[in-house]
C-alpha cells in the first residue's frame, strides 16, 4: 500500500507489537484521538463556545458517511452504541406472533442470538441452521424454512473462522421466501465491501469498536425504507422528534418523529466517541474498502501459502468469495503456540480450539513473515 509508512505513524504501538486482532477490538488512530481530545478541551477550557451545533452537524456527516460506505441512503441510518443494540431496535420493533419462527445459524455470535431468544416470551421458535465445518450452509438454510419463517439474522462475517456470507443469494431467498432478512456487520464492515441495496437486506446493526476503528460505545443501525414506518418505536425519546435544531421552546410536545432512521435515536449523545467514531470512519474512507480488502486478503495470502505445506490446519474457507479479513487455523498445541505468540508481542485471538487472525490494512507483510518464523520453529 502507498503511504505505509505515513498510515502506520497513525497506530504508534506498530513499533512495538504486531497486531493481529481487529477481530476482538480495532485500534485508535492517533488522529481520532487528537480529534477526541479537542472536544475534551473544550469541554473543560473553552465553555463559551456552544459545542451544540457543531456536534448536530457532526451527527450527519457521520451518518453520510456510513450511508456511503454501505451503499444506503443517509435517511436510513441510525447511530447506536453497539450491534447489540440495533438488533434489539429491530427484534422489540418488529410485530411477532406466537408460532412465527426465526432462523439463526447454529455458530452464531450471542450478541446476534440473545436479542432474538427475548422473543420466545411472545411464542415466538427459534430454529437453528445447522453449519457444516463452521461455515453457514445455504442448502440447510433453505431446508428449515417453512411457512411460519418470519425473518433470518445471520453475521456478514463469521466470528470464529471469518467465513464471509453470501449475502446476494441469502437475500434472495429471503425475498422470494417473504422472510426479513437481518445482518450483523459488525465483523465484516469496514474491511469488507458490503452494498445493502444489491444484498437485500432489511436492517443491519454493527458496532464502531472492530474494523471501523472506533471505541466500544459508538454503531449504527441501517433500516431499510420499507420498515422505517413499519417498526414499531419501542424506545421513543426527545432526540427522536424534529427540533430543527431549535432548543428555545422545549415545552412542545407535539413534535412528530423523524420520518428517517433518526427517529431510533432517543435522547443525549456520546459526543466524544462519536468525534472518535468520525475521525475514524474518514480514514478508512480515504483508503477505500475495496483497497483495504485486497490489502488485507494479499497480506492472509502469504500466510495461507506458508500454511498449506505445513502441519498446521487451514479452518478457514479459501473460496473467493467467502474469504474475509479474519483467517483462522489449528495446531496440535493451539493454545500453547497461542500463548507463544502473544508473548512474542503477536497480538492474534485464540477463539473455539483455533488461532484467529485479523489483520488490517496498516499490517506489512514483513510483519507476517515474523509470525511464519514463529510457526516453522514450533512445527
Ligand atoms: C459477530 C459479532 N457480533 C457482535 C459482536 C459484539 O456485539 P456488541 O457490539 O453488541 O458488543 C461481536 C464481537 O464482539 C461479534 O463478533
Amino acid at each position: 500500500m502507498k503511504n505505509l509508512s505515513a498510515i502506520r505513524k497513525q497506530f504508534p504501538f506498530t513499533k512495538n507489537i504486531i497486531y493481529f486482532n481487529h477481530a476482538a477490538y480495532g485500534p485508535i488512530p492517533l488522529n481520532s484521538l487528537k480529534e477526541t481530545l479537542k472536544y475534551y478541551h473544550t469541554l473543560t477550557h473553552r465553555l463559551d463556545q456552544s459545542t451544540e451545533h457543531h456536534s448536530f452537524e457532526l451527527l450527519d456527516k457521520i451518518r453520510e458517511i456510513i450511508a456511503e460506505l454501505i451503499n444506503s441512503s443517509t435517511d436510513e441510518i441510525a447511530l447506536t452504541f453497539n450491534t447489540s443494540y440495533g438488533l434489539n431496535i429491530a427484534a422489540s420493533g418488529l410485530d411477532f406472533k406466537a408460532g412465527e419462527e426465526i432462523l439463526l445459524s447454529d455458530c452464531e455470535f450471542p450478541a446476534n442470538v440473545y436479542p432474538w431468544m427475548n422473543l420466545r416470551e411472545k411464542g415466538v421458535k427459534i430454529k437453528f441452521i445447522k453449519s457444516e465445518n463452521g461455515f453457514f450452509s445455504i442448502e440447510n438454510f433453505i431446508k428449515s424454512i417453512t411457512s411460519k419463517t418470519k425473518l433470518l439474522s445471520l453475521s456478514f462475517v463469521q466470528f470464529f473462522n471469518g467465513y464471509k456470507n453470501d449475502l446476494e443469494q441469502i437475500g434472495k431467498i429471503c425475498r422470494k421466501n417473504g422472510i426479513i432478512f437481518v445482518v450483523d456487520g459488525i465483523q465484516g464492515v469496514g474491511s469488507s465491501v458490503l452494498d445493502v441495496k444489491k444484498n437485500q437486506i432489511d436492517f443491519l446493526s454493527c458496532g464502531g469498536q472492530k474494523w471501523l476503528l472506533s471505541v466500544p460505545g459508538t454503531g449504527f443501525f441501517f433500516c431499510s425504507k420499507k420498515f422505517l414506518n413499519k417498526l414499531k418505536l419501542s424506545f421513543f425519546g426527545w432526540l427522536g422528534v424534529d427540533w430543527k435544531v431549535d432548543f428555545t421552546d422545549l415545552l412542545r410536545y407535539n413534535l412528530k418523529p423523524f420520518t428517517s432512521a433518526r427517529r431510533f435515536e432517543i435522547g443525549s449523545y456520546s459526543y466524544s466517541n462519536l468525534r472518535t467514531f468520525y475521525a475514524s470512519l474518514k480514514l478508512l474512507e480515504k483508503i477505500g474498502i475495496p483497497k483495504i480488502q485486497r490489502q488485507n486478503l494479499a497480506l492472509l495470502d502469504r500466510l495461507v501459502d506458508y500454511l498449506e505445506d505445513s502441519p498446521y490446519q487451514i479452518k478457514s474457507s479459501l473460496e473467493p468469495k467467502h474469504r474475509s479479513s479474519i483467517f483462522s487455523f489449528s495446531a496440535k498445541n493451539g493454545k500453547k503456540l497461542y500463548e507463544k505468540l502473544i508473548k512474542n508481542k503477536i497480538i492474534v485471538s485464540y477463539r473455539e480450539g483455533l488461532i484467529r487472525l485479523s489483520p488490517h490494512f496498516y499490517n506489512t507483510t514483513s510483519e507476517i513473515d515474523q509470525l511464519i518464523r514463529i510457526l516453522q520453529k514450533n512445527q
